[in-house]
């Protein structure tokens, strides 16, 4: 019998409060290694304090994280080797060029001098920026930014990486390349914890963790959120008037949310609270002509809508 590989990261009961604000409210997982770990939450759900906490940059209120065993509270310094964290705002040096932010970032990590070159150069070719080592860093584009950032936070090779929305706020094709690079990494052998509110990010994930109110809700492989979440949950109806449709389920009991899709009113309806048939029964009640009420595939926004509106 295979032996359960030990937790990259356990996270246990981890609380931060600010005065009287709970910013995050025990929050307990575990990553195990060669993860993609999606960290998903609106605005102000707690995301980044999460990761503060477990980089060791503030300490918990409450609750313990350890990373490869290292309790990261005690020995903030001990764990420093093994986690590379690429900020919101991560700091590159605009007045130096690519290859000098890297060996800033180099000394700052401790790679030793003799794995120096060896390491920029890896780290130029993952990221494809062999041919800017001597660009100005004011001059990248947002996407080759990024990307330098991203090499910034591997140089001393972490086996496990904290990314803080690495994708907010760049073009959708840099998006794309910025995500293969990932799985890049992650096939390699990093793992990665990685925040977005990019619900179509998270799809690829290989399970994400939906943060809300400083709670963690639920925490699954996309498939599995779906599956227990949202069973036959999300269906499309074609109806006349749409609008009208859409603003009466909007205020309806047992529906979590009704939405425009295209030409259908898109609707997430809690666990057994309407068949098609008493929907239907209703609307036609209303006024309102339904032509077809169809269960789709549910997405991962539909799984956090129908959370956050029971939580
Ligand atoms: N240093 C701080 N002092 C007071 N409140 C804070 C501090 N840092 C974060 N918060 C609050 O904690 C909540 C969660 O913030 P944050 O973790 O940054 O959320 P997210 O990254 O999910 O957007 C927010 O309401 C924020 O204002
Ligand atoms: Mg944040």
């Amino acid at each position: 019998m295979a032996t359960p590989s030990l937790p990259l990261l356990d996270v246990q009961g981890l609380t931060r409060r600010f005065g009287d604000f709970t910013a995050v409210d025990h929050v307990t997982f575990t990553v195990q290694p060669g993860e993609v770990l999606g960290y998903l939450g609106p605005n102000g759900s707690g995301k980044t304090t999460t990761i503060r906490m477990l980089c060791g940059l503030i300490k918990p209120t409450e609750g313990t994280a350890s990373i490869l065993g290292i309790d990261v509270t005690r020995n903030p310094e001990a764990v420093k080797p093994h986690i590379g964290y690429m900020s919101q705002k991560f700091a590159l040096y605009d007045d130096l060029t690519v290859l000098e932010n890297l060996q800033f970032y180099a000394g700052v990590y401790d790679v030793p001098r003799s794995e120096e070159a060896g390491r920029i150069g890896e780290v130029l070719r993952m990221a494809g920026l062999e041919n800017r080592t001597n660009a100005f860093t004011r001059e990248l584009s947002g996407g080759w930014r990024q990307r330098l950032a991203l090499g910034c936070a591997l140089i001393h090779k972490p086996p496990l990486l904290f990314l803080d929305e690495p994708t907010s706020g760049v073009d959708p094709v840099a998006r794309r390349e910025f995500w293969d690079l990932i799985y890049e990494l992650a096939s390699g052998g990093t793992t990665i914890f990685i925040t977005t509110h990019y619900m179509d990010e998270a799809e690829h994930c290989t399970r994400v963790a939906f943060m809300y109110r400083s709670k963690l809700l639920a925490l699954d492989t996309p498939a599995g959120l779906k599956s227990t979440y949202l069973k036959g949950a999300a269906w499309d109806l074609a109806t006349t008037p749409l609008l009208e449709t859409v603003e009466l389920l909007s205020g309806t009991e047992g529906i979590a949310q009704a939405s425009l899709h295209g030409d259908r009113a898109h609707v997430i309806v809690k666990p057994g609270e309407w068949t098609p048939e008493s929907l239907t029964e209703k609307l036609t009640g209303s006024g309102i002509t339904v032509q077809s009420v169809e269960t789709v595939e549910s997405t991962l926004e539909d799984v956090f809508t129908l959370l956050a509106h029971s939580s």
